[in-house]
Order: structure tokens, then C-alpha cells, then sequence
């Protein structure tokens, strides 16, 4: 089956709200580093550029986690596929995400993380789709909060495919 892509939030749009997300930041951290946890595969976009865009100290760590056993929807069971190399514990931690749908994946993590004693724990999402929240999770800096569509790019992917796409958009079948 053909499909193709019809953008949601142009490059531009994107890059300029990165650039206000990392504004905020480094103004709410101002005197302090900031430890960017990235949840693969799916926030690496996000963060390389958001990261550019701070300017109070920066350090980063990934994270991989899997709530999709195999499945299409979200159970709720997250296993660590892989965990961060570096200790979080008196850090002013980040968590940054692509996107959060049901909230299963990243309540979870966060309860993890937090008992891993950082000195704070924010949660900073490029996407959010409120109308799909199952559980309910605190987001400290939300990009763009968006309709109930499925979609790609900036890190997102439709089967692997898509993550490189320099905007977001919706898979649509011809
Ligand atoms: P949840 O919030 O636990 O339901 O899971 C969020 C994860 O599901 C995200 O990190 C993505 O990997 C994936 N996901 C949710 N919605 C989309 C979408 O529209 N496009 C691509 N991946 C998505
Ligand atoms: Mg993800």
C-alpha cells in the first residue's frame, strides 16, 4: 500500500519552539547543571537540539525502555532494555521524550527514577496528546500539544521508518 506524509508542524515551527523550550530551561536552571536523560530511540532528535539551545551546563545519559510487548498498545509494563551508565542520584535530572500518549511508559519511569534519589526529576515532552491520557503524569515543558493522530518524524516512527524527517507528520495511505 502507497502512503506518504502530510506535515503537521513545519521545521521551522519545530526549531523555533526548541529554541523557547531551551530559553525556559536554562532560565528555570540558571546556577545549576542540568542532566538531559533521553529516551531512545524516539527523544534523540529532540534532545541533540534542545541541548544546543541550553545554556546552563549540560550533561546527557540514554535510556531505553519497552512497553510494547509486541503489541500495538501500551501495557503499562515497561522493561528497561537498556539503563543509564551514570548515577542521577543530587542531579537536577531532565527526562526528555518525544512523545506521551497514555502516560503508561512514562509514569512508570519517572517512579523509577525518582527513587534513585535526584535532587529533582521534570519531564519535558516535544509532543503530548492529552485526549489519549490513560495515567495521569506531570509535564513541566510541553512543545506542542497535538489531536489524536498518529505521528512521525523528529525522532517518531511509523515501523522503524520516518524518525529522520526534519518536521512532524501524519502517515496517510493512498
Ligand atoms: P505511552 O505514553 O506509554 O502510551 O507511550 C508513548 C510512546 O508510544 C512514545 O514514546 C512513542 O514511542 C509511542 N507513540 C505514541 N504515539 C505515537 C505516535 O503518534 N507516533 C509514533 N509513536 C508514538
Ligand atoms: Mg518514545
Amino acid at each position: 500500500m502507497a502512503e506518504h506524509v502530510r506535515v503537521m508542524l513545519t521545521e521551522e515551527e519545530v526549531d523555533a519552539k526548541i529554541k523557547e523550550i531551551g530559553e525556559q530551561i536554562s532560565k528555570d536552571y540558571a546556577g545549576r547543571q542540568v542532566h538531559l536523560i533521553c529516551v531512545l530511540k524516539g527523544g534523540s532528535f529532540f534532545m541533540c537540539e534542545l541541548a544546543k539551545r541550553i545554556t546552563v551546563p549540560v550533561s546527557f545519559d540514554f535510556m531505553s525502555v519497552s512497553s510494547y510487548g509486541g503489541d500495538t498498545k501500551s501495557s503499562g509494563v515497561v522493561k528497561i532494555v537498556k539503563d543509564l551508565d551514570d548515577s542521577i542520584k543530587d542531579k537536577d535530572v531532565i527526562v526528555i521524550e518525544d512523545i506521551i500518549d497514555s502516560g503508561r511508559t512514562l509514569s512508570y519511569l519517572l517512579e523509577m527514577l525518582q527513587q534513585r534519589g535526584p535532587k529533582s526529576l521534570s519531564l519535558c515532552t516535544l509532543l503530548d496528546k492529552p485526549e489519549r491520557r490513560v495515567v495521569d503524569v506531570k509535564v513541566d515543558y510541553t512543545g506542542f500539544q497535538i489531536p489524536d493522530e498518529f505521528v512521525v518524524g523528529y525522532g517518531l516512527d511509523y515501523d522503524q521508518r520516518y524518525r529522520n524527517l526534519p518536521y512532524i507528520g501524519i502517515v496517510e495511505f493512498d
